[in-house]
């Protein structure tokens, strides 16, 4: 007889070791109870299975170790059941000390318990084969289950595409978006358009960092850098995906994100763009609101003939049509689409733009598929129906608009499942874009929030973590930012709602790791970074280091120290100090050692106030360290759109003479040095006298590189207590530049006094 107790009560009674509480599997199972007793994992699996020998054998590649598939008798150590009871994707998976039971009733709930299986009898380093007898009964949580790779901004070749899906399945992600077309590059072949792939999947070489990569001027220049997929590439990656319960779901971006195809055709592009365009190297600049003319009747059936060869390589039931982005200023000043929209009554632009979608979208459903589109394709409120992947504003414009308009949708919310973003603290990261997004922030990812319907509920049909590949040049540089990132949103796609245990899951990863470096992963270990936060405090800095590693001993020295000191509360600094940092796990050092130096000033440690800082960070600039070359690095205080002012308090009156302020300017991410910089001291920190201004020179307001600057004032000669910075905001970037017309950040950081 066998005694199913819950997890850890069981754990806690039957003297099973502790870390029997952790997770087992990953992503976490529905339902998961362990019972007394060990089932020996044998070398060979005597199989009796109620599927056919041929559908048996090739779920039974999934274990990858010896079976074989013999008639019912006592002596089989896998059972394989059907069970017509179960829903689709779920399974039963019941471990005895005799054997194992596996129902189900669909091919996918067998791969799923052969995958949880595998987990269980060969994951990890426990040295001993055994598994604890268990009964689970799984189920995923969404039906959307989803990575998505652009292939466009860096092509992914097949064979790593491949290897992806191997390491997905394995964590039962089920659908893989590609993102096969950009203005980067156009990676699949269309037969009755070749220059799509002849020229459209070929750009410039160009050495600069992502954004700021110029474009080419003519058609005269090499475009070595690329490549595409073959139709028959894609029918085996399809293949091969389905084979993994898999579904790849392609993306043909449109209206805009669509250089590459305007570079092979440009005559799809509005009539008033008369310049050249190639396929862009970066993100294009003002080139990138060159989009296809929705006043060109060719332009749809080109859409509509590119779609028909889609759908001969892509069994899918959904298509994505893009959407995403569209700036409409050319439109406005072409009479095509003037013309359009007269003749349509369409109110304004972004009708045209659902107008545009709608006519693709009527053809796609009339072959019997599903459109999909990113939020943007709400804003003119498309009338044919289309699911929505959310991923602007915290994916809030998909919800709100489902709300409106009950559209089904998937959330990929930038900020939390975009994986192009830093993943740790940013001085061990390669140079990327925006902000963190670490493990622990995709695993706690929870779309439902407590005021959503259980219409609106029920209209989410999952989450997927999208990869962008601005700055990817290898196969590795994907991996590393998809692992484990991709484990924890697995985890979260499938475990039941409100069942996350950050410990107990990285436990589980922990265990999985050796598992990715079976697969020749290569995954990134910034969950044993340090990240660092120093705060003034009037008096000193307090200094706190954290990780997000659960299991970690942060260990410190400080210069004149030799033995290592536990971190266990914020240390305060009151001079010049050198910090070096690491993570450590019975004694082996984990994570990378965080060096930090911090310089004191008149100024450092002392209060900053600022009234319109807009990302709460001013207390930075007298924290002792100097920014990186990352505005969001945390150690930038920002102000976006407007002039940025604060004081600082230096505590009593005090004599100065020189001060400097560091700035940073990159206007290929909306970030421009102050257009002047005025500095103003006061006794009472009411009335502030002018000391002093520095006028930056136009070719410095507006840097194209990342670069950093410090503004000098020098003999001030003066005495005061507060210190005031008024720095003018150089208003939108403007024309010639990438991102013109954007609103600008202005950053600062360190401000010194001597
Ligand atoms: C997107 O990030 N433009 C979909
Ligand atoms: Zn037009």
């Amino acid at each position: 007889m066998k005694y199913i107790f819950p997890l850890i009560l069981s754990a806690l009674l039957s003297g099973i070791p502790m870390n029997a509480k952790n997770q087992q599997v990953i992503p976490q199972p529905a339902s998961y109870s362990i019972s007394e007793g060990y089932f020996k994992v044998p070398a060979k699996w005597d199989v009796y299975s109620d599927l056919s020998l041929q559908d048996t054998d090739n779920l039974l590649s999934v274990l990858k170790h010896p079976y074989e598939i013999s008639p019912k008798d006592k002596t089989c150590n896998l059972i394989i059941e059907k069970d017509t009871n179960l829903a689709e994707e779920a399974y039963d998976l019941n471990i005895s000390e005799m054997c194992v039971r596996l129902s189900a009733a669909t091919e996918k709930g067998f791969f799923y318990g052969l995958q949880t299986l595998y987990q269980l009898a060969y994951v990890g380093n426990q040295g001993k084969r055994e598994i604890m007898c268990c009964e689970i009964s799984d189920q995923p949580r969404f039906e959307h289950r989803g990575m998505m790779l652009d292939v466009a901004r860096y092509f992914i070749p097949k064979e790593e595409v491949l290897k992806l899906i191997d390491a997905a399945s394995a964590l039962k992600l089920n659908r893989l978006h590609l993102h096969l077309t950009d203005d980067n590059g156009w990676r699949i072949e269309i037969k009755k358009y070749p220059k799509l792939t002849e020229t459209g999947a070929w750009r410039v070489e160009r050495p600069e960092i992502f954004p700021g990569r110029k474009n080419p001027e003519s058609a005269e220049e090499p475009t070595p850098i690329g490549g595409f997929y073959t139709q028959e590439d894609l029918k085996e990656i399809v293949e091969y995906a389905s084979s993994r319960h898999i579904e790849v779901i392609p993306e043909i971006e449109m209206p805009a994100h669509a250089a590459a195809a305007i570079a092979s055709y440009p005559e799809l592009a509005c009539p008033v763009v008369d310049k050249f365009v190639g396929v862009f190297p970066g993100i294009g600049g003002s080139d990138a609101a060159i989009i296809m003319c929705a006043g060109n009747d060719n332009v749809y059936k080109f859409y509509q003939d590119v779609l028909d060869e889609v759908m001969e390589i892509f069994p899918s039931q959904y298509i994505h049509l893009g959407g995403d982005e569209a700036n409409k200023a050319i439109w406005e000043q072409c009479e095509l689409c003037k013309a359009k929209l007269e003749k349509e009554n369409l109110k304004d632009y972004e009708e045209l733009q659902a107008y545009f979608m709608d006519t693709i979208n009527h053809y796609v459903r009339s072959k019997g598929k599903t459109a999909m589109g990113w939020d943007e394709v709400t804003y003119g409120d498309p009338k044919e129906e289309m699911i929505i992947l959310g991923w602007q504003g915290d994916g809030k414009i998909a919800v709100n608009d489902s709300r409106k308009s009950n559209r089904k949708f998937i959330m990929t919310p930038a900020k939390t499942l975009y994986l192009i973003r830093y993943q740790g603290p940013q001085w061990f990261e390669p140079f990327t874009y925006f902000g963190n997004n670490t493990l622990k922030d995709v695993y706690d990812y929870e779309p439902v929030e407590k005021d959503w319907t259980p219409e609106l509920t029920e209209r989410l049909l999952g989450i997927q973590g999208s990869l962008w590949t601005e700055f990817c040049s290898t196969p590795e540089d994907v991996e590393y930012l998809l692992f484990p990132r991709l484990v924890a949103l697995a985890d979260a796609a499938w475990r039941p709602q409100g069942s996350e245990d950050w410990d107990g899951f990285i436990s589980a990863l922990d265990n999985y790791f050796p598992e990715l470096d079976n697969q020749d992963i290569n995954f990134a270990r910034s969950l044993y970074n340090i990240q660092h936060k120093s705060v003034p405090t009037g008096e000193g800095l307090s200094v706190s280091l954290d990780c997000i590693y659960p299991f970690a001993e942060i260990k410190y020295v400080t210069d004149g120290t030799i033995d290592t000191t536990k971190y266990a509360s914020p240390i305060f600094l009151n001079g010049h100090t050198r910090i070096i940092a690491n993570t450590y796990k019975d004694k082996e050092s984990l994570g990378m050692p965080l060096i930090l130096d911090f310089e004191f000033n008149q100024a450092t440690g002392k209060n900053v106030s600022s009234e319109n800082c807009n990302n709460n960070l001013a207390s930075v600039l007298t924290n002792g360290l100097r920014g990186s070359d990352r505005i969001s690095d945390f150690e930038w205080a920002g102000w976006h759109g407007k002039d940025a002012e604060f004081i600082v308090d230096l505590g009593e009156k005090k004599k100065i003479n020189n001060a400097t302020l560091g700035t940073i300017g990159f206007t290929d991410i909306c970030v421009a040095m102050p257009e002047s910089v005025e500095l103003l001291i006061s006794n009472d920190g009411i009335n502030f006298t002018s000391l002093a201004q520095i006028e930056m020179p136009e070719e410095l307001i507006w840097t194209k590189e990342n670069q950093k600057k410090d503004l000098d004032f020098k003999n001030l000669n003066t005495e005061g207590r507060f210190v005031k910075i008024k720095a003018k905001n150089p208003g939108k970037i403007p024309e010639g530049f990438a991102r013109d017309g954007n609103n600008t950040w202005l950053y600062f950081d360190e401000f010194i006094i001597d």
